[in-house]
């Protein structure tokens, strides 16, 4: 008899069957709308884990935490509470979700997000929160270092130029009057420190599907995640 050929692999559909779908790219590109939309189709959880070290390096900010001194830093990690309902991300039970999204915390979470330490936080708080599969998770490392596990990785990419008219529009639709040279210039950062630190990098998981989401609408991007992950469940 022939041997049997291996079937196919259909990207982004990694042979797991762990419940969870893990959705990676750089800043800009969509991932959470894009999460939350697919977790409402599917009836599962949504989580946001950029929200979470937002939140962290919010409560650095307030408390003037700095993080070279790292006992002080171990201090409010261990007393660091964190949740997320209905979208919104709660620090100590204060609804801060407005306030994550600040241009100075935008500023302060490169540097915060790099910390080994809060890392190592919050991939334990996430792990715990996903643990029971049924999660649609969002962030750089899901697919290569929190979920590795996942059935289904996703690495949502578009041009920085797609990304950047994408933030202009959404900050000017907030009544804000952004620069779009500006714009760029902030997303390019931001894909530079997110992928050249030195703890879990921005990189694609190697069973994640690249999907480049510059030329598609938000529902085609929804559309076809679902789809593939639908045929394979
Ligand atoms: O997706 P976002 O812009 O809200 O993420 C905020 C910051 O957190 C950004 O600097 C990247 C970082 N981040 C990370 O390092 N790992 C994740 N899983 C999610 C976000």
């Amino acid at each position: 008899m022939e041997p049997r050929e291996p079937a196919p692999r259909t990207p982004g559909i990694t042979g797991s069957t762990f419940p969870l779908i893990a959705i990676d790219g750089p800043s800009g590109v969509g991932k959470s709308t894009t999460a939350r939309r697919v977790a409402e189709r599917l009836g599962w959880q949504y989580l946001d884990t950029g929200a979470m070290y937002r939140a962290a390096a919010l409560a650095l900010h307030r408390t003037g935490t700095s993080l070279e001194d790292r006992s002080a830093l171990e201090r409010l990690l261990a007393g660091l509470e964190l949740s997320q309902e209905g979208g919104r991300m709660f620090l100590r039970g204060e609804d801060v979700s407005e306030a994550i999204r600040s241009q100075e915390i935008t500023r302060l979470v490169t540097p915060v997000s790099a910390d080994a330490r809060v890392r190592e936080l919050l991939v334990d708080q996430q792990r715990h929160i996903g643990s029971r599969g049924r999660w649609v998770v969002d962030g750089r490392d899901i697919g290569t270092v929190v979920f590795p596990q996942a059935c289904c990785k996703i690495f949502l990419t578009a041009s920085p130029a797609a990304r950047a008219r994408r933030r202009f529009l959404e900050l000017q639709a907030k009544g804000q009057m952004p620069d779009l040279e500006a714009v760029l210039a902030d997303l390019q950062r931001r894909d530079q420190a997110d992928s050249t630190r030195a703890v879990a990098p921005l990189r694609k998981a190697e069973d994640a599907e690249e999907l480049d989401s510059s030329d598609l609408s938000l529902d085609q991007v929804v559309e076809r995640i679902v789809a593939r992950h639908l045929a394979h469940s």
